[in-house]
């Protein structure tokens, strides 16, 4: 299984085994990361899930979908260039090692 490492704003981590086609949102949910709340449930209709990749990641990650890039714009916390929305990232053998960060606030 892909292990996951969340960072939390306060500098908490998280080392996390992903099961293959999980969301990078539903692993922080069912491991208590704090910060990602996912008001939507995995609908990319809030942008509570909003996450920050680790920039070395980045090629790693399924190309972004206009659903995604359109609801990052109404994100809390400023966007990046390494921004995506934790429920439509699922989770492959290739990311295994992964570094996720959680922005300051959703
Ligand atoms: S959980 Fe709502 S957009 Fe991801």
């Amino acid at each position: 299984m892909p292990k996951i490492t969340y960072i939390e704003n306060n500098g908490t981590e998280h080392q996390v085994d992903l099961p293959m086609g999980a969301t990078i949102m539903e692993g922080a949910i069912q491991n208590d990361v704090k910060g990602i709340i996912a008001e939507c449930g995995g609908s990319c209709m809030c942008a509570t899930c909003h996450i920050y990749i680790d920039e070395q990641f980045l090629d790693l990650l399924p190309e972004m979908e206009e659903e995604e890039n359109e609801m990052l714009e109404a994100a809390n916390a400023p966007r990046q260039n390494n921004s995506r929305l934790g429920c439509q990232v699922r989770v492959s053998k290739a990311m295994d090692g992964i570094i996720v960060r959680v922005p300051e606030k959703q």
